[in-house]
């Protein structure tokens, strides 16, 4: 079986191919979208990660073209049109669970770098600026923390917060018994933004999610609250974010996803004139840390992420599915 992996990059090769179960793996840098759907020519299946665009109209050029099989090697799927999938009979897989931990810590990292303003920190000690002055930090425990969406990521987020000291509130439509177990309470969003001193977003984008932080919700937070978003960009109206950042309500942001990531993201623009304005005056701001969707990238997951990648499309080619990973 030929499969055509889409976005591919140089890590991508290394952990593919060495999880490869004997498929020919033809790797395209390109991201797939209209323009590019031509290349998967020749293919069985095609493997694609968070930013490559699988519309109706991508759907139905795969679907023209042979390919049976869309592996998706990442755990979200907002960006395939699966309804359209369903009726052009395209199956699609995903990884459900890769390595929960790997995004839990990305999220703690975000937390403690902007809490202690480590990135300040570390360019003034390069500078030999030892003063103190505007890295005042709070201590994490004791700190009501809200957790939305107490998945698989959002417990493994809880968990380490616990260990800090943290009161945990969760949001989840599907309570889960793990979360109370570790001694998480839930309750309503509302009394969630009211009382939390972080919120972190830990749920899938979905049209009942996007743009869950706007206006009124951040409206109801507390005055400097730190907000974290490793989930999806599309879960925050970044205009709404910007002019709360403006008049100080939100004192602290951190994102590893960005609702127009698929124009910059995953690639080397630093010597291009960025034209996404939102974006460059959300990185302005001196209480924004930014990261370029690296939350999953650790060894382990990547390991993990190829490992179940191939999985899925061994039982694809055996014609065989499995409910976990299979979405169509
Ligand atoms: P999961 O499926 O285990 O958990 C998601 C939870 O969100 C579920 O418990 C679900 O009931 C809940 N949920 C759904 N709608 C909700 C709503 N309206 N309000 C509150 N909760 C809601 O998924 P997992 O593995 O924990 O991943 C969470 C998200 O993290 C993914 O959807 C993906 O977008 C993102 N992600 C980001 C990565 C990164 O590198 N930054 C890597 C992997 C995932």
């Amino acid at each position: 079986m030929k499969i055509t992996v889409f976005s591919a990059k140089a890590y991508d090769k290394e952990y593919l191919q060495q999880a490869n179960r004997g498929f020919e793996l033809a790797f395209i840098e390109s991201r797939l979208n209209q323009q590019t759907v031509a290349l998967a020519a020749g293919s069985q299946a095609i493997c694609v990660f968070v930013n490559d665009q699988l519309d109706k109209a991508v759907l139905q050029e795969l679907k023209m073209m042979g390919v049976q099989h869309i592996a998706l090697r990442c755990a979200g799927f907002n960006n395939v049109d699966l309804e359209a999938a369903r009726e052009l009979g395209l199956q699609v897989s995903r990884v459900p669970a890769y390595s929960p931990e790997a995004v839990a810590e990305h999220t703690l990292a975000l937390v403690l770098t902007l809490n202690r303003r480590l990135h300040k920190a570390y360019n003034r000690v390069k500078e030999g600026n030892f003063s103190l002055q505007g890295l005042l930090g709070f201590n994490l425990h004791g700190k009501t923390v809200g957790i939305i969406g107490t998945g698989r990521i959002g417990l493994a987020t809880g968990r380490l917060f616990k260990g800090f000291g943290c009161q945990l509130l969760g949001h989840d439509p599907l309570p889960s018994d793990d979360w109370q177990a570790m001694g998480g309470q839930y309750c309503a969003l509302q009394k969630l933004f009211s009382e939390a001193d972080i919120v972190s977003l830990h749920c899938p984008l979905t049209p009942q999610t996007r743009h869950m932080i706007n206006d009124q919700s951040l409206a109801l937070m507390k005055d400097g609250v730190m907000l974290i978003n490793t989930s999806r960009g599309g879960l925050i109206d970044t205009g709404a974010v910007i002019r709360s950042l403006k008049n100080r309500k939100i004192g602290y942001l951190g994102l590893d996803v960005y609702e127009m990531e698929g124009d910059l993201f995953f690639e080397d623009l630093s010597n291009q004139i960025i034209q996404d304005d939102l974006f460059q005056r959300l990185a302005t701001f001196p209480n924004v840390l930014i990261t370029g969707h690296q939350g999953f990238f650790t060894h382990e997951a990547l390991s993990q992420i190829a490992a179940t990648t191939m999985h899925n499309l061994y039982l694809a080619q055996q014609q065989r599915t499995d409910k976990t990973s299979f979405l169509v």
